[in-house]
C-alpha cells in the first residue's frame, strides 16, 4: 500500500499528504530513504525496518566502497530511535552483509519484505479469533497496511474480522499531534469497507463508559521481554482507561517489534519531536499555529504501557495473556 519495488526502483507513497494526495516519492538513494523515514513521509515500525532495508539492498549493487555502504546503514538505522524494527532490520542486514557480502545483502531485504507479509497475515488470523460478531472496537495512530508492507498489525485484525463477515464498528482515535488516525486509518478503512467513527483521542473514555467499544487493538513499536511495549503517545492513557471501564486491550505485533536487549519498558528509548507539532498542526492544508511562538511544550512521540494493563499481546507466532507474560513467556520466546 505504501512502498513499490520492481526490483530497480524504490518508491514510497508520501503518507504526510493523505489523504488528500497520494503522490509518490523516489526513495532510491539510502540519505533520501532516512529523510523520509525522518520526516514521516514513510512510517509505521515494520515499514521503516523494511524500507531501510530495501534501500540498503538496493545501494549494496551501486555503493562504490564497502565502507560507503556501511555509513549508509548506520545513517539509516539512527533515522528514528524508537520503532525498534528499523534497528533489528539494519542489523539483519548488516549480518547478512559479514556473511556473505553485497550480494547476501540485497537477498537479506527481499527476505525481509515477504516476511512482513507473512508475519501480518499470522497476526490478522490470530488476532481476527479474538473479535466477536457484533463488537465495537477502537484503535489509535494507524497499525494497517500503510505501517507495513502487509495487511497491518492492529488494523489488519480489526480488517481481516470485518472479512470474515463480524459485523463491527471501528473508532478511530485522531492521535494527536500528528493525526496518523485521522488521516491514515480512516482512509484505510474506508478503503476496505469497514464501519467507523473518528472520534478525538479525548472522547475514548466516554465510548468506552457507553459501552460502544469492547475492545481495543493498537500496534507496537518495540516491545520489552517483560511485555512492557512502546506505541503512538496516547496508548497509555488508552490502557488505563480500558482497565477502568474492563475493556479488554490488545497490542499487536510482529516478532520484529521485540527488542531481545529490553529487559522492561525502562529500558527503551522514547523519541522527542519538534515543539512545533504541538504548537499547531501542520498538514497539506499547510502549517497552522494557534499557541503562542515560544511556548514551551513536551512532544514525547511515543509512552510506554506496562504489560500489566494489557489482555494479551498478539504476535505472529503466538497470543500470550497477561499472566503469560507475568510467568516470563515472551522472555522464553526471546531465548528460543
Ligand atoms: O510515528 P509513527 O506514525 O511512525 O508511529 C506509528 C505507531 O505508533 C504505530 O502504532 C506502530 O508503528 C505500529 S505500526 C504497525
Amino acid at each position: 500500500m505504501a512502498l513499490r519495488f520492481d526490483g530497480a526502483r524504490l518508491a514510497i507513497l508520501d503518507q504526510r499528504l493523505l489523504p488528500d494526495e497520494e503522490r509518490w516519492l523516489d526513495a532510491n538513494d539510502p540519505a533520501r530513504m532516512a529523510e523520509h523515514i525522518r520526516c514521516l513521509a514513510v512510517r509505521g515500525a515494520p515499514l521503516i525496518g523494511v524500507a531501510a532495508a530495501l534501500a540498503l539492498g538496493l545501494y549494496a549493487q551501486t555503493a562504490v566502497t564497502d565502507d560507503q555502504w556501511r555509513a549508509a546503514a548506520a545513517h539509516l538505522r539512527a533515522a528514528r530511535p524508537t520503532a525498534v524494527n528499523l534497528m533489528n532490520a539494519v542489523d539483519r542486514v548488516l549480518a547478512a552483509f559479514v556473511r556473505g557480502g553485497r550480494t547476501e545483502v540485497t537477498r537479506e531485504a527481499f527476505a525481509l519484505f515477504h516476511e512482513d507479509v507473512l508475519l501480518c497475515e499470522q497476526m490478522a488470523e490470530r488476532g481476527a479469533a479474538l473479535i466477536d460478531d457484533g463488537d465495537g472496537v477502537l484503535t489509535h495512530c494507524n497499525a494497517g497496511g500503510l505501517a507495513t508492507v502487509g495487511v497491518g498489525t492492529a488494523l489488519g485484525v480489526i480488517v481481516r474480522a470485518w472479512q470474515q463477515g463480524k459485523r463491527i464498528h471501528v473508532f478511530a482515535d485522531e492521535t494527536r499531534p500528528l493525526l496518523q488516525g485521522a488521516r491514515l486509518t480512516v482512509w484505510e478503512l474506508a478503503r476496505a469497507g469497514v464501519p467507523h467513527t473518528l472520534i478525538t483521542d479525548s472522547m475514548a473514555s466516554i465510548v468506552m463508559r457507553e459501552g460502544r467499544v469492547k475492545k481495543v487493538f493498537v500496534g507496537a513499536d518495540r516491545v520489552a521481554r517483560n511485555g512492557d511495549f512502546a506505541n503512538k503517545v496516547g496508548t497509555y492513557g488508552l490502557a488505563v482507561t480500558a482497565r477502568f471501564h474492563d475493556v479488554r486491550f490488545y497490542p499487536v505485533a510482529p516478532f520484529t517489534t521485540v527488542d531481545v536487549a529490553a529487559k522492561s519498558g525502562r529500558d527503551i528509548p522514547i523519541e522527542e519531536r519538534s515543539a512545533d507539532e504541538v504548537r499547531g498542526v501542520a498538514g497539506s492544508f499547510g502549517a497552522v499555529r494557534w499557541s503562542p511562538r515560544a511556548v514551551g511544550v513536551f512532544n514525547p512521540a511515543f509512552d510506554v504501557t506496562p504489560a500489566s494493563l494489557v489482555t494479551a499481546l498478539v504476535l505472529d507466532r503466538a497470543v500470550l495473556s497477561r499472566d503469560d507474560l507475568a510467568g516470563g513467556a515472551l522472555d522464553r520466546l526471546c531465548e528460543g
